[in-house]
């Protein structure tokens, strides 16, 4: 740790998509592709809208000091049929791109297919049609016409086993297939597209021409605490297994020219071998210039004779795919800097004379947006013990060039949408405005010395410790949880690490070892007057998360006095760890109760009578505050507000926004009374019209209000926002789609959920407890 500066002229930078950012997915002559189509996409509009910003992510990535930039570019935008019709408008964009980038000093990487086929050539059958790999070559060739003479950097696809077996084989991505047969054949059709683009682009006088593979150890439980233990043979050939399908069906084609020989049998057994042709593998093996991996996880597995294939894993009958009680992102990937390690010796040692690129490397994390920035530790803790480990790495002799992070922005995650967060620079989707977080400002910084800082890491982990102390990361762990089964030695060595190192332990460390019920509750009343995104991203969430961090989750539903009593014995007799209480109107006395056993409870909303149980809340005086203000900018005068039950504290809250930001006018209150329903909000607002001379605004305490008042006014003939303008709360879907779209402020749902989850695993963990109250946002649209 000494000296964690980086080799003279080490590449820094980032990667993006074509599909998860640009947006314009019908603009300017683009043609569909799969994902455009598939019933679980549909979220390329409008991305991060960066077929119209690019300019301003350039200035970002200049200003962050970044040497290179990744992107890809979309088949169907050049060539909208997938071949044949070339489209000019769309090929100028990338001609744009590339010479903004050079203008700001960055050096363009292109990858051509980063999984967004055309639509056109999969209604041809795609992937599983070898006429799709000479289609890709000729796809290269028009791309580095127009950027080859600025271009150097070319990767031909990006990471051919998730498109081929999460899109063939698990379905989970487009094109949505799930068949084995097609996974194999596409498999190979994309490594054939490999070769003969690779060759292409060579011809067309390319400098420098890779791929991108996904590559991660394969390991059972136990090693995932030490990498040397040897596992049982059975373990041992699952693991082997796994390896083969996943790192080396693409590795061995394409750096040594032959398929595993393990391999074809499966592939034989499953899609037979009519597809792999005499001279193929030739093709697929020429020699390359430079090899990416992209590095997230290590997958763990282990022998299990009743357990079913995988379909992402056809072929991997009798092998369990293990979820590990550790350190996990948001997404539920364990977190193993030490994976990528194993990863860069390995190649080292197979391949010493290829050249590697880390292009692909990045964690999705809950961020948290306040009033001074976005503080994602976490994400900055990831990145920075990776680059450790890539450091030590490089000593070790590992040829890496250079390190991408995924990713420069907050973009689309193919079939989980926008709820992902990997951007370094947040976005918000409502208003593209793009925010730097922490992490960005930390690469920043990184950059611009060639290296990391002497400091230690922000959050040392468990894997920090176990490395410190020289011992293992379950050692580890049972020295934390007290166990006997430890020398004093050892536990002085460990206990010396963990102070030195400012270490907290956590729950998932904790779990490793401790017998305690390992699960939690989650209670909740059955949603109602609008509640059910919030309940169902509750649910979503925490469940991912608590389930990330080993805890099994026991869904309790608390709807009558019997449902209480219930829930408390549950709690009192300690079958659960922890309690999440989502029920309306911060849970009364229910919470109170629960709060006198000693399990953490944690919960949704801010509770009626001021407790010490933490909550999650979002910032309704703010919000109210913040809309009011802005009908008076707009010289609205006569402002009535439209208000649901006031027994209810979210209610109560968003009232005194707007009576706060009246009072400093100098205005007074007018109030009418609603229920939760459209129709109640449509009387309350017929009272107000009839009652009010001049009213000129409305707000309302919730978007369902708010629409039943736009309708009231239609029929009352008034023009709004000319004669009316009205304000809604939440911004639920239904709110975008009125006519006129409807004003509101914007109430953060995901965020919540997973900053309630969180919440409980700091409790959990005996670390800090306070409330979070997450901000809220005016989202002006067209009735103000
Ligand atoms: C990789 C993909 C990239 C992004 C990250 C999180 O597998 O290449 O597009 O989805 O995962």
């Amino acid at each position: 740790m000494s000296t964690a500066r980086f080799p003279e002229g080490f590449v820094w930078g980032v990667s993006t998509s074509a599909y998860q950012i640009e947006g314009a997915s019908g603009e300017d002559g683009k043609g569909p592709s799969i994902w455009d189509a598939f019933p679980g996409g549909r979220h390329g509009d409008p991305a991060c809208d960066h077929y119209r910003r690019y300019p301003e992510d350039v200035r970002l990535m200049r200003d962050l000091g970044m040497a290179a930039y990744r992107f890809s570019v979309s088949w169907s935008r050049v060539l909208p049929e997938g071949a044949g019709r070339r489209n000019d408008l769309g090929l100028d964009f990338y001609d744009r791109l590339v010479d903004e980038l050079l203008g700001a000093g960055i050096t363009p990487y292109a990858t051509l297919y980063h999984w967004d086929l055309p639509q056109a050539l999969e209604d041809r059958g795609g992937w599983t049609s070898r006429d799709t790999a000479h289609r890709f070559a000729d796809y290269a060739r028009v791309v580095h016409e127009r950027l080859g003479d600025r271009v150097g950097t070319w990767f031909t696809l990006n990471e051919p086993w998730v498109a081929a077996f999460i899109g063939h084989g698990a379905g989970v991505h487009a094109p949505g297939r799930r068949s084995a047969a097609d996974a194999f054949v596409a498999a190979h059709h994309m490594l054939l597209a490999h070769g003969l683009g690779a060759e292409a682009l060579r011809s067309s006088g390319a400098q420098r021409v890779g791929v991108v593979l996904n590559l991660s150890p394969v390991l059972t439980p136990a090693q995932l605490g030490d990498f040397t233990l040897e596992p049982s043979e059975e373990d041992a050939e699952a693991v082997a297994r796994i390896d083969t399908l996943l790192n080396r069906q693409f590795v061995e084609p394409i750096l040594r020219g032959r398929h595993p020989g393990d391999l074809l049998p499966v592939i034989e057994r499953a899609a037979g071998l009519g597809h792999i042709h005499d001279g193929d593998l030739d093709v697929i093996g020429r020699p390359i210039d430079l090899l990416g991996v992209n590095y997230y996880t290590p997958v763990v597995v282990r022998a299990q004779p009743s357990a079913a294939a995988d379909p992402a894993f056809p072929g991997s009958e009798g092998i369990l795919f293990c979820s590990v009680p550790t350190a996990v992102t948001a997404m539920g990937w364990p977190i193993m800097p030490g994976g990528l390690s194993l990863v860069l010796r390995r190649l080292t040692r197979e391949y010493p004379d290829t050249e590697l690129m880390i292009t692909e490397n990045g964690a999705d994390f809950v961020d948290v947006v306040t009033g001074d920035g976005i503080h994602d530790v976490d994400r900055t803790s990831y990145l920075e013990e990776h680059l450790r480990v890539l450091r030590a790495s490089l000593d070790e002799g590992a040829r890496v060039r250079g390190y991408l992070v995924w990713s420069l922005l907050d973009c689309v995650e193919w079939a989980d949408g926008y709820r992902r967060k990997f951007g370094l620079v947040h976005v918000d989707f409502a208003t593209q405005r793009r925010r730097l977080k922490d992490s960005a400002l930390w690469y920043r910084d990184v950059i611009k010395r060639n290296g990391l800082g002497v400091d230690r890491p922000k959050r040392p982990t468990l894997e920090t410790v176990a490395a410190r102390a020289q011992v293992s990361r379950a050692t580890v762990s049972r020295v934390v949880n007290g166990e006997a089964s430890v020398s004093p030695e050892v536990r002085a060595a460990v206990l010396r690490a963990v102070q030195e190192l400012g270490y907290v332990p956590n729950a998932a460390a904790r779990s490793l070892v401790t017998r305690r019920a390992n699960a939690v509750a989650l209670v909740l009343a059955p949603p109602q007057n609008g509640g059910e995104a919030l309940v169902s991203a509750v649910v979503q969430y925490v469940t991912s998360l608590l389930e990330g961090a080993g805890k099994q989750i026991a869904l309790m539903l608390a709807d009558t006095d019997e449902s209480h009593r219930r829930i408390v014995r549950h709690v009192e007799t300690h079958q659960v760890d922890g309690v999440v209480l989502v029920l309306p109107d911060g849970a009364g006395p229910l919470a109170e109760r629960l709060a006198r056993t000693e399990v953490p409870v944690v919960l949704l909303g801010r509770p009626a009578i001021a407790s010490l149980v933490p909550y999650v809340d979002v910032d309704n005086v703010g919000g109210a505050r913040a809309a009011t203000a802005y009908l008076l900018d707009q010289g609205r005068r006569r402002v009535g507000i439209i208000c649901g039950p006031t027994d209810l504290v979210v209610v109560q809250d968003r009232l005194a926004g707007h009576r706060n930001a009246l009072h400093q006018a100098g205005l007074h209150p007018i109030t009418a009374p609603a229920g939760f329903d459209r129709e109640s909000g449509a009387a309350a607002a017929r009272r107000l019209m009839g009652d009010v001379p001049g009213l000129d605004a409305v707000l309302a305490t919730s978007d369902q209000l708010a629409i039943g008042a736009l309708r009231a006014a239609r029929q009352a003939g008034r023009r709004v926002p000319e004669d009316l303008a009205i304000v809604g709360f939440g911004d639920i879907d239904a709110a975008s789609a009125t006519t006129p779209a409807l004003t509101t402020v914007r109430v953060p749902v995901t965020e919540q959920a997973l900053a309630l989850a969180r919440l409980l695993l700091s409790r959990l963990d005996g670390r800090h407890t306070s409330s979070v109250v997450l901000p809220t946002r005016l989202v002006v649209r067209e009735t103000t």
